[in-house]
């Protein structure tokens, strides 16, 4: 399997969207690998607007690789949301990265757990990640979605 080179691992950075265009992309990327390009996403939904909620773009010279939103609303547990990585770019180990890098920042924030409703497909990426099944009472917006947690 090909993987990132060390130079394309330094490149990256995990940062909010920094115009029009780099928005653009975002959503663009959610429409394709979340949302089954449903015509009901919205790309004003007030959970990306809430300020405690970190939308972040994975990119490598300037080109969105991933992207994913760290909620920083519960005091004791940050939430991972709309984790998705650009299809041409899956396998190769950016989807990893980029877990790391939103630990990291989320670790920066004071906070020392994260929790996430994975898509039973992901579950196999996240526990790769470190994830272990919890419970939370937080319910799902899709169906089918098991609850996993990591301590930082
Ligand atoms: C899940 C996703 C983010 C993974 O990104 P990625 O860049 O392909 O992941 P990586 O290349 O970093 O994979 C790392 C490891 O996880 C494994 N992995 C990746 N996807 C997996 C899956 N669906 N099931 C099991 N293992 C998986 C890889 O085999 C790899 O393991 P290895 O290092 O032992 O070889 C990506 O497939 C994606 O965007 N999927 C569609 C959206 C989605 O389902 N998001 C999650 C919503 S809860």
């Amino acid at each position: 399997m090909t993987t990132m080179t060390d130079k394309e691992t330094a490149a990256l950075a995990l940062r909010a969207p920094a115009n029009a265009a780099e928005w653009q992309q975002v959503h663009g990327l959610r429409r394709r690998a979340l949302f089954d390009d449903n015509p009901a996403y919205n790309e004003n939904h007030p959970d990306d607007r809430n300020s405690d909620h970190r939308l972040l773009g994975l990119f490598l010279d300037g080109e969105l690789i991933g992207t994913l939103r760290a909620d920083l609303t519960h005091p004791v547990w940050a939430a991972l949301r709309l984790v998705a990585v650009d299809p041409a770019r899956r396998g190769l180990g950016y989807g990893v990265t980029m877990m790391q890098m939103a630990e990291t920042f989320i670790k920066e924030k004071g906070w020392r757990q994260v929790r996430l409703h994975a898509k039973p497909d992901a579950i196999g990426f996240y526990k790769r990640c470190g994830y272990h099944l919890i419970t939370w009472d937080e319910q799902a917006r899709t169906p089918d979605c098991i609850d996993l947690g990591k301590h930082l």
